[in-house]
């Protein structure tokens, strides 16, 4: 996206990536889409599959007790989300790049960056091998958008980074299984058991997961286990549950939350996973990432089209611009983990606590309200 838009205002990028063309295209990730970041891929002309395909949804479901209970965001806040596969964004965003002519390296090994701290007269570089061939790119910067087990990070020196990291006692199990949404709207549920969620990724596939060990061993579970454990916490008292099917992608998901400051170095500047972790819980870590990459192509178009001196200001003041979001959103996606996972395993104090956490939820319209405003996307 950080490429695209750079090219929408006229300036050149190039694209390495270490992975095949084919493992972006296919890796399952999440796919809950805020309302701003609908209107980005609109507005960058990259929304009519999107819009085409993506699945509208006015609100979400909040079960415990048994009960289902509507967050109806569209009354609340008037904006919602958008259910729409990360990797298909990805492939609708490679297609663009290619389209236009742009530079997108897959399979690139050894990558090492220098020049990095800004100093005069040398400029960043990176240095790896593509195709068998020796490389080096020269340029004004370097967006450091590798996730948070790639090389950026590490090559700002040490002591430069305050790191914040909270890592959680519980995973998910997710799911994706060959049957019909059985609800037109994402369904969390708290339950004794943990958390369990209903998601979906098209008409005919049914997006799940559930809390489980941090370490869980995937080949503990058969299909029939994931499926016992997933109807038990999610049947609710009127008989709604998931549709079952043939389980065709499953795995285990950790939970952390982490954030860099700064999120910048020289003319090295970190979006996305490489600065900050959210658990999922919320779908948000995509939707941040984008919000990162618009304020940094606005920095760089200042740079090239307004004046030097403009674009500066507005590179320096990139990290702090988005850690206010990174915040909000750290926030937002902790308080909905605390609120929807079991955390001691017997009905203790924080049992009753968050059952009368969601109870307050449901029954307050400013609570409502509140949740809706994050979960569509803070503006
Ligand atoms: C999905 C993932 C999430 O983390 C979430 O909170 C909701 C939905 C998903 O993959 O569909």
């Amino acid at each position: 996206m950080l490429s695209h838009l750079l090219h929408l205002q006229g300036i050149e990028s190039v694209v390495i990536e270490d992975r095949s063309r084919q493992h972006v295209e296919e890796r399952v990730r999440a796919g809950v889409l805020e309302h701003n970041t609908v209107e980005l891929m609109r507005q960058a002309g990259v929304g009519e599959r999107l819009d085409r395909e993506g699945l509208h949804h006015d609100g979400i479901y909040l079960s415990f007790n048994g009960e289902r209970h509507h967050i109806d965001m569209m009354d609340l806040v008037g904006r919602s989300i958008t259910v729409y596969a990360q990797h298909e964004i990805i492939k609708d965003l490679i297609a663009a790049r290619l389209a236009a002519g742009g530079q997108i390296l897959f399979n690139i090994e050894g990558l090492k960056l220098q020049g990095i701290d800004g100093a005069q007269p040398h400029q960043p570089s990176l240095q790896f091998t593509h195709e068998g061939e020796p490389c080096e790119i020269v340029c004004d910067f370097i967006g450091g958008c590798d996730g948070s087990h790639g090389v950026c990070r590490p090559a700002i020196p040490e002591g430069v980074l305050k790191i914040y990291e909270k890592t959680y006692p519980f995973a998910w199990l997710g799911i994706l299984a060959e049957a019909a949404p059985s609800c037109k709207e994402l369904v969390y549920t708290y339950h004794d058991r943990g958390m369990a969620l209903f998601s979906m990724r098209s008409p005919e596939v049914t997006r799940l997961y559930l809390q489980c060990a941090p370490g869980e061993d995937l080949a503990q579970w058969s299909d029939d286990r994931i499926w016992d454990e997933m109807l038990l916490r999610m049947t609710t008292k009127d008989g709604w549950a998931p549709n079952r099917g043939a389980v065709i992608q499953r795995g285990v998901t950790g939970m952390r939350s982490f954030v860099v400051e700064p999120m910048q170095y020289g003319r090295l500047y970190l979006a996305g996973d490489a600065a900050h972790i959210v658990p999922p819980t919320g779908a948000k870590g995509l939707n941040l990432a984008m919000a990162d990459v618009v304020v940094l192509a606005r920095a760089m178009a200042a740079f090239y089209r307004e004046s030097a001196e403009a674009g500066e200001a507005l590179l320096r003041a990139y990290s702090e611009t988005c850690l206010k979001r990174v915040w909000r959103v750290q926030r937002f996606s902790s308080w909905m983990t605390h609120l929807l996972h079991r955390f001691d395993s017997a009905r203790g104090f924080e049992y009753r606590r968050q059952l009368a956490e969601l109870d307050y939820l449901v029954s307050s319209r400013a609570a409502m309200t509140s949740l809706a405003e994050n979960y569509a996307g803070l503006p």
